[in-house]
This record gives C-alpha cells, structure tokens and sequence, in this order.
C-alpha cells in the first residue's frame, strides 16, 4: 500500500437535540427581548438536550451518521479524538463512552479542550496519526451540553447557547490535491479569565479571576471577546488565502464558528470575501462551542454548498483562549 500523503473528510454527521427554545422563552425570567438577542447576535432559537441526553450521547448519534456517511463500520475505526468543555464526566474521557456505545474495539480513545476550538484541535491530532501512517480512518467530534454550564439568570451568556454534537470520519489518502492542506492552531493562556467553564475541582476563587465569587457557571467577558474573535476571524482568513495562493486554490465555503453573525459580518465586511460563501447556521443552533463548527460542515455538505473537489476553510475561536483553521480540499 502507498504510503499516506494526506488524510481527507470521508464522512459527516451531526445531531440536534429536539427541544427547540425559541428567544421569547427568556423574556419571562429575563430582562430582555426577542428583538435584541436578533439584533446583536443574529439568534432566533437553539436547541436543549433532553434530561438523559449527554455529550456522548449526542456525540454518538452523530457519530453513526458520519460513518453512514463514509460507509464504514464502527469496528473499522482506529482512533477516537472528542472535542468538549462539557464531558460527561472528567474520567473516562466523552470519546471512552463513544467509543464502548459504539462498540469499536480498544481502539484509543480521548477527549481534548480547547472549547470552541476543540474541534479543529482534534482533527489536527487526527490529521498527524493519519498522516504518519499510524492510523488510517479517525472518528474526530465536536460535542457539547452548554446549557448544562450556562447561568440562566445571567442575560450576558445564557441566551447565546445550545447544545448538539458533530462528527467527521477523517481517512488516509494518497491524492495531495485531497485532504487537509495546512491546519493552524494558537492558544493565548494570559487570557484565560476571559472566557471560563468550571469543573468539580474549580478553586475558589477561580485562577486568573481575583477575588471573585465561586465559578459555579461558565462566565465570559463577552464584548473583550467580541473584539478578539472580529479580529482573529479576520487574520485566520487573511492567512488562509495567502496559503491558498500557494496551492492555486480558492476558498469555496468558509465554515465559522457558530457565535455571533456580527462577528462574521465584522471580520468578513471589508475582506471582499462573499458573505453567502460563509457557512451561518446560528439563527438556530446558536453557539454550541466545540460542536459548531463540524455542525456547520454536515450542513455545508449536505445541503450541497460544498462538494467533492472544493477548498474550505475552517475557521474557529474560544476559551483559552484558543483559536485555529484547517484548509481543506474535500
Ligand atoms: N438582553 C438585553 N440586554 C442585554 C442582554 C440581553 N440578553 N445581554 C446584555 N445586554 C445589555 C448589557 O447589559 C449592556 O447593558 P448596559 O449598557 O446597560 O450595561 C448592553 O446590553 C450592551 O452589552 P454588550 O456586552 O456591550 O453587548 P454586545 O453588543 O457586546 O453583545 C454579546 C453581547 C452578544 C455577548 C457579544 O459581546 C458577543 O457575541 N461576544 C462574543 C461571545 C463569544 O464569542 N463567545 C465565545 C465563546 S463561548 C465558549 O468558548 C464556550
């Protein structure tokens, strides 16, 4: 067999919860309105997990769609990488519990954090053991329960999240034209108090914080945020094309992370990139972290804004704070 060149997107899938909760559901508790989650985020509703619905749960239903998808079995799979800041437990890893539901064998296993990013982060580790030769088809999720974080008393965050998983099988190939072509990851941990998720073992006060209450929920600084993805979404895509020049491409669908549409409109405005080649599913999921940006594929592909042969760019941002691309040819 030809030694491996690349590793290419053999198949997607993703899974909503089926609750949706449209804005108005907040108005009775919060003060707040329909019209300004729109007007500032561009959200119109999002979906919650159910009560038994988890991370791995999600994470598995999209799982089975994506290798559906790429027409494999779960047993021909040789490694697990899940993006989450909301696992269903600290240990075993959400990618464990996949794995065993799925029934894969002892293939490895294992969770990473990056919060928005988590996703590309993972497909990078996927990427380098299939490239390496080392693994040859590799399950890569983005799952999350962010309403299990979020504080519902706190209009500043609450009205931004869903919940949902997405999934990738991402497979050897020896075609350099195919496949994933550059993958950019950056972490800035001097700015970790700007967005923060806590877990069982949080300290009091929380690190980077100061004195402040105990984190009890994910708390998030949201315009410095704001400011940082507008101009990280803006630099990620200048380099992109800069790459893609490189390779005599062009980029045919830029898949975001799902957040805020002014974010995308901000950063893409004056960067004479067509804004309907921009993958925007947030009016209805809103921002499920880890999870938007291979939700945002699934959809790409499946409603045809992206085929066999054309140049994407992932392009995601969050908690770390981290950010990062992947310049793909599917
Ligand atoms: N309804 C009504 N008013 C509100 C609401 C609400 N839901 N939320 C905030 N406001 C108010 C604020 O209290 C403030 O009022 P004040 O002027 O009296 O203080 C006013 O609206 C303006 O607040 P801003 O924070 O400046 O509003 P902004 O336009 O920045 O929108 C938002 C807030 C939507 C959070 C925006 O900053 C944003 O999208 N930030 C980025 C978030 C993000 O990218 N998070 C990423 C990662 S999450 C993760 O990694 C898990």
């Amino acid at each position: 067999m030809d030694r491996p060149t690349t590793s290419f997107i053999r198949g997607t899938g993703r899974y909503l919860p089926e609750r949706v909760v449209p804005n108005e559901e907040f108005t009775s508790t919060l003060d707040t309105s329909d019209e300004w989650i729109r007007s500032r985020t561009g959200i119109r509703e999002r979906r919650y997990a159910a009560p038994a619905e988890t991370s791995a749960s999600m994470g598995t239903a999209a799982a089975r769609i994506a290798l559906e998808a790429a027409q494999l079995q779960p047993d021909e799979l040789d490694m697990i990488v899940c993006g989450t800041v909301t696992p269903d437990l600290m240990c075993p890893s959400t990618a464990c519990l996949i794995q065993a539901e799925l029934g894969c064998g002892t293939i490895p296993a294992f969770d990473i954090t990056a919060a928005c990013s988590g996703f590309v982060y993972a497909l990078s580790v996927a990427d380098q053991f299939v490239r390496s030769g080392s693994a040859k088809n590799v399950l890569v999720l983005g799952a999350e329960v962010l309403t299990r974080v979020s504080d519902f008393s706190d209009r500043n965050t609450c009205i931004l999240f869903g919940d949902g998983a997405g999934a990738v099988v991402l497979t050897s190939a020896t075609d350099p034209r195919r496949g994933i072509h550059k993958i950019r990851l950056f972490a800035d941990g001097a700015r970790q108090e700007l967005i923060q998720v806590p877990s069982m073992v949080t300290p009091n006060p929380p690190p980077g914080v100061g004195a402040l209450p105990n984190l009890k929920f994910l708390r998030m600084n949201g315009r410095e945020v704001f400011r940082f993805a507008v101009a990280t979404l803006k630099q990620l895509v200048a380099e992109a094309r800069e790459d893609c020049k490189k390779i005599g491409k062009e980029i045919q669908l830029i898949v975001p992370h799902q957040v805020n549409v002014r974010i995308i409109e901000a950063a893409l405005d004056d960067m004479d990139y067509p804004v309907d080649r921009v993958v925007v599913n947030l009016d209805r999921y809103g921002n499920t972290s880890a999870a938007s940006v291979p939700m945002a594929l699934d959809e790409g592909i499946r409603d045809g804004r992206c085929k066999p042969g054309d140049t994407i760019l992932l392009v995601a941002f969050g908690g770390g704070l981290t950010w990062s691309s992947a310049l793909i040819t599917l």
